[in-house]
């Protein structure tokens, strides 16, 4: 038998009064609103039609189309993307596989010590957070052996600035992802030396603007992915009392749409199943990133509201419920712990290449 699931927000009678009010003034973005409401509305209307004709869902699989794109520089974000959505979903990876990926993220890993998008690239903040995540998803001995502590360190004194902030590879922009990446592959490898984040957190402190959120680098607009990464950044450094935390909190949860349901990135912009996560529901998505990232804000969405509330924080069977992942790291916690463990027993790495004040800031 069916279980009865409470109903959801959307069918419920008050929730077109939650439709977009331009208050009169039409704009390019007040028009894409609408039309992405009025999508939404028809998604609803097919999802409540499911429910009484199982034809209708055979239907909607046969018109869906996979979509391909050109990944080729973020194949370790694909092994991070397509691991971290497993774990959550508690699926087992066959160790062969693990060792697969191992072998693969090996190479990945450029003899400067930072990971490139995939073998032979150039070493990048983005690809080595992936990498050093997936690894320690796999958590064997096998996956935390790929990483070169040593030149690992190297690799972040390489793009340090004097400033406090990251390039994201040498030669390349500024922005708040690069001092997230940073702080999170240092913390889990346990590469931290004293002064390896010297003046990162007056860096990120000045990215919060009047909005409330994080913009990409000081002066530009908030949006949800630099402001989970400087906000993250910030917990890993233990500064993060020195955001205001009050103005970040009302930006967040200004930026949930009361239609949708959904996070938009940022304000006056459409929502998107992946600020489920950056930003704190559940929109369909069809590839890897979109699938991690919204199964992650599913699981912070279960398992860190109000635990009084638990049971209806899942929608539906039991089944449904996801694996808790780790809000900063977002890996399961378990692993977080693990990796912790290992790489601890190990010492801080004496940094040996240049110093970033030593460096040409040109
Ligand atoms: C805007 O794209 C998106 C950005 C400018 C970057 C967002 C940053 C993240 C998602 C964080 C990445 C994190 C790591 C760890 C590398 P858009 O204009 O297509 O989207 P929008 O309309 O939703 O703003
Ligand atoms: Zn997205």
């Amino acid at each position: 038998m069916e279980e009865a699931s409470p109903p959801l927000r959307c069918f419920r009678d008050s929730h077109s009064s939650e439709l977009f009010n331009d208050d009169g003034v039409q704009t390019v973005t007040s028009r894409e609103q609408r039309k992405v409401e009025r999508s939404i509305q028809e998604v609803y209307s097919v999802y409540q039609q499911i429910h009484t004709s199982p034809h209708r869902e055979q239907q909607r699989k046969e018109r869906e189309r996979e979509r391909t794109g050109c990944l080729d520089a973020s194949r370790p974000w694909l092994c991070y993307w397509i691991l971290h959505s497993l774990e959550l979903l508690e699926e087992p990876v066959p160790a062969a596989v693990a060792s697969d990926v191992c072998q693969f993220l090996a190479k990945c890993q450029n003899r400067t010590g930072g990971f490139g998008g995939g073998p032979g690239q150039h070493a990048h903040l983005a690809p080595t957070y992936a990498a050093v995540n997936a690894l320690c998803i796999l958590g064997t001995d096998e996956a935390y052996k790929v990483i070169n502590r040593e030149k690992l360190l190297d690799f972040l004194y390489s793009v340090k600035q004097p400033d406090g902030s990251f390039v994201m590879h040498v030669g390349g922009e500024v922005d708040v992802r690069s001092a997230y990446c940073a702080a999170s592959v240092a913390s889990l490898t346990n590469i931290i030396t004293p002064n390896l984040f010297d003046g990162t957190h007056n860096w990120i402190l000045s990215c919060q603007n009047w909005e409330g959120g994080l913009g990409g680098v000081p002066g530009l607009e908030a949006h949800g992915g630099y402001t989970f990464c400087g906000t993250a950044a910030m917990v890993i450094l233990g500064k993060e009392h020195m955001l205001d935390l009050k103005a970040l909190l009302r930006w967040v949860t200004s930026k949930q749409m009361r239609f949708e349901g959904g996070f938009q990135g940022r304000c006056n912009k459409l929502v998107d199943g992946c600020y489920s996560f950056w930003q704190a529901g559940l929109l369909p998505s069809r590839d890897f990133y979109h699938t991690c990232y919204c199964l992650s804000g599913l699981s912070i969405a279960q398992h860190f509201g109000n635990k009084d509330l638990h049971n209806e924080l899942i929608l539906g069977r039991d089944e449904n419920r996801l694996a808790p992942t780790h809000p900063v790291y977002n890996i399961c916690p378990e692993k977080v712990a693990q990796a912790i463990e290992y790489f601890h027993q190990l010492s801080v790495p004496v940094q040996t290449g240049p110093t970033p004040s030593a460096m040409d800031q040109s």
